[in-house]
């Protein structure tokens, strides 16, 4: 079971969108998925239909569980399916883990906990929120390995010693296992000379760490979670659909 988590402090950078959409693409190529929704916007869950307000139970409960020996809860209590794939959901509840888990010895080992009694899965991705904080540490801890999605806009590099910082105090205190999966650039047109020189710059900085594999703009791929469903269901043909499907199968290539 490989665990890995898509990171970038920044908000807009695809995060979500490459969560579940590699989820779906990996699912296509035979694997067994299951996915986090770690980011108390709970944009994972309602980008596959999930009605946030109706979730009785999610990954907050499961960590609270575990930090307060609280009443047990089942992780067959919090996941449901969807696109023939487990999601752990999340909702705002979640957005007090910071100060509720503030105090807590351990606490950024929670998640770890928990995946420790989940079998049965060949990947696990886990989409973090956008911060480097006690739920990102948490969902690091618990990782193999982490991937990367940039935007190639002008300050895509911006932030990302800062994020490197952290992966590596993480390896040196939390988890010495965590290495960088890759980095992958979103949102792309190359038809954009910026676009193409990022990505370039991007090549130059993770060298063999960069993924070949990076996906174009394309407004289907936000169209489809909009309807709550992924690009595979949503639009099968669109070039989102083949840009995912690629990079999963570049992941793959690495993972296995
Ligand atoms: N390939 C793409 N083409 C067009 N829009 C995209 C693409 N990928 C993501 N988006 C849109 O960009 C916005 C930010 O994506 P999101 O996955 O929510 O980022 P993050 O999770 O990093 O904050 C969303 O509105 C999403 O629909
Ligand atoms: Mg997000």
């Amino acid at each position: 079971m490989k665990i890995i988590s898509i990171v970038n402090q920044k908000g807009g950078v695809a995060k979500t969108t490459s969560t579940q959409n590699l989820g779906v693409a990996l699912k296509k190529l035979g694997k067994s998925v299951l996915l986090i929704d770690f980011d108390p916007q709970g944009n994972l869950s309602s980008g596959f239909g999930v009605n946030k307000r109706e979730v009785e139970k999610t990954i907050y409960d499961l960590l609270k569980a575990k930090a307060f020996v609280a009443d047990k809860v089942d992780i067959s209590d919090v996941k449901v399916e969807k696109e023939g794939l487990d999601i752990l959901p999340t909702n705002i509840k979640m957005a007090k883990s910071t100060i509720e888990l503030s105090g807590v010895p351990g606490k950024d080992n929670l998640l770890k906990e928990i995946l420790k009694e989940v079998y049965g899965y060949d990947y696990v991705l886990i989409d973090c929120p956008p911060s480097l904080d006690t739920l990102t540490f948490n969902a690091l801890t618990a990782s193999h390995k982490v991937y990367i999605p940039v935007q190639t806009e002008f300050y895509a590099l911006e932030g990302i010693v800062e994020l490197m910082d952290t992966v590596e105090m993480i390896q040196q205190r939390l988890n010495d296992e965590l290495e960088i999966g890759g980095v992958f650039a979103t949102m792309v047109d190359s038809r954009v000379n910026l676009h193409v020189e990022v990505v370039d710059q991007l090549r130059d900085f993770f060298e063999a760490n960069m993924l070949e594999s990076f996906i174009r703009r394309n407004v289907k791929v936000a169209e489809a979670s909009s309807y709550g469903k992924s690009i595979f269901d949503y639009a099968p043909k669109s070039n989102g659909s083949r840009d995912y499907l690629n990079l999963a199968k570049e992941i793959v290539g690495r993972e296995e």
